[in-house]
């Protein structure tokens, strides 16, 4: 069974159709890269996959089961959590105040302060600073506080957008040791990047987006010359009636 899967998904804003009959899916455990130049449509991927987007065509399955349209709370239920694209914490917060609200929701009151232990023994920096206002982290330690946050509520499969943006090299390797410890334990991910280098190393499988379209979706080495000719090369019209992006 697929953790996560969109079969001919078209969605977008307005008028502009920013997703053109994507389908793919992700295994359960299985970790698959979503790449892409700028504008092809990846957060717009991860957000008809949150549910903050509803496909104007095909459908959208999670666990199995079919989701399409349905609310965000609703595919969180089913086990699916989503890190925005951004750092997705309350900045005045704590670090153990944003942990605790996320845990709340999900788990109800009794059961957060194991889970914030947990977390706190999967990631340690947060533990070390679980008194200081989430907004005076470090970009790095943000992410992960963001991605701690998800991991809440068990799920089956997380979709994180762009966690790695403008991370230097230490922070990246913390954040991936992260993700890849995620996977390990059976989570499905469904990882977007731009910056391919790691993401590609951490996939089974990878997915190049480009204007809306699949390009690619194969082993992580063949994506990489797809994406150098995505990104390069001369740019003809992906399909017709399209507006600039
Ligand atoms: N809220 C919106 N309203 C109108 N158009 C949007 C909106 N969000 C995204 N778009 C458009 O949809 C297209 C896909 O955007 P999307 O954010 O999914 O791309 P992306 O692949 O995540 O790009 P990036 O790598 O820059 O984050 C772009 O052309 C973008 O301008
Ligand atoms: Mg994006």
């Amino acid at each position: 069974m697929n953790a996560l899967e969109l079969q001919s998904v078209s969605a977008g804003y307005g008028p502009y159709r920013a997703l053109d009959e994507v389908s793919f899916a992700v295994g359960t455990g299985e970790v698959v890269a979503l790449v892409g130049p700028n504008g092809a449509g990846k957060s717009t991927v991860a957000r008809v996959c949150a549910g903050l987007v509803k496909p104007t065509s095909g459908r959208l399955f999670v666990g199995g089961h079919d989701l399409t349209g349905a609310p965000p709370w609703q595919i969180a239920r089913n086990k699916l959590a989503s890190v925005p694209e951004g750092r997705g914490v309350f900045a005045r917060l704590s670090v153990a105040e944003n942990l605790q609200l996320s845990f709340g929701r999900w788990l109800g009151s009794e059961a957060v302060p194991g889970a914030l232990e947990e977390a706190f023994a999967r990631f340690p920096i947060l533990a070390d600073r679980r008194r200081q206002r989430a907004g005076t982290l470090s970009g790095g330690q943000q992410r992960l506080l963001s991605l701690a946050k998800v991991l809440g509520n068990a799920p089956d499969v997380v979709v994180a957008d762009e966690l790695s943006l403008g991370l230097a090299p230490a922070a990246l390797d913390d954040l991936y040791q992260q993700l890849g410890a995620v996977a390990e334990r059976g989570t499905a991910l469904l990882v977007i990047e731009q910056r391919t280098d790691r993401v590609l190393a951490l996939a089974h499988r990878a997915v190049v987006l480009d204007r809306g379209v699949i390009r690619f979706d194969g082993p992580p080495a063949g994506a990489v010359g797809v994406l150098d000719g995505v990104l390069g090369g001369p740019r003809p019209p992906a399909r017709s009636g399209e507006t600039a992006g």
